[in-house]
């Protein structure tokens, strides 16, 4: 008897492991589909990344495709800024919410980045993939007021090149910094 709930039980968690392992790599494979794959800021490059953004408390910090959070995260703890980060992925958003919990202004939302509000921004950081940034472009061109700080982790924006004002060239991925 006690063999046989043993073996049930681990039955159960292969099933939830099994379901939870299909709803993830279905998800991954939906933030691919929107424009980019989940891929995470290395944790030791986000500390130089903000560092070198100059970051003003109480400014507002967006940041589109924000993944698990980790860099918004840290620039709000550390830098004190308030933070709207922005996804496609439901799983990351809620992943988010929970690794997040118990820290003051900073929120997640579920939402095509085409379809954000960046009005508001002082600071926008984006790790995406080339043809998402040049969609992006001429919503950053008409929506970002002058003066805002766009951080492009690993990939240039095109057509920005007299915006850019700092590289930080590091492996694997460089990164530019812009001012609007
Ligand atoms: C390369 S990851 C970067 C994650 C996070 N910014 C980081 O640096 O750790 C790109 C993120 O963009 C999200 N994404 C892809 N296409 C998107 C879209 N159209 N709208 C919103 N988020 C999108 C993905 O779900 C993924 O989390």
């Amino acid at each position: 008897m006690f063999a046989f709930l043993i073996y049930f039980l681990i039955l159960i968690f292969l099933l939830f492991f099994l379901i939870f392992m299909t709803i993830y790599i279905i998800s991954l494979i939906y933030s691919s589909l929107k424009g980019s794959p989940y891929v995470a800021t290395k944790n030791q490059r986000i500390n130089e990344i903000l560092k070198n953004a100059s970051l003003k408390k109480g400014k507002i910090f967006i940041e589109l495709g924000s993944g698990d959070g980790r860099v918004l995260r840290e620039a709000v703890k550390k830098y004190k800024v308030i933070g709207i980060g922005f996804d496609i992925n439901p799983l990351l958003v809620y992943w988010s919410k929970i690794l997040s919990f118990g820290i003051k202004n900073i929120e997640f939302k579920i939402q095509d980045i085409l379809k954000a509000d960046l009005k508001k921004a002082d600071y926008l950081y984006l790790f995406l993939m080339p043809e998402l940034i040049e969609k992006l472009r001429l919503k950053m061109n008409n929506e970002l007021k002058k003066g805002t700080i766009v951080i492009s982790h690993g990939f240039k924006i095109q057509g920005w090149e007299k915006k850019l004002f700092k590289t930080i060239k590091s492996n694997p991925f460089w990164t530019f910094y812009y001012k609007k």
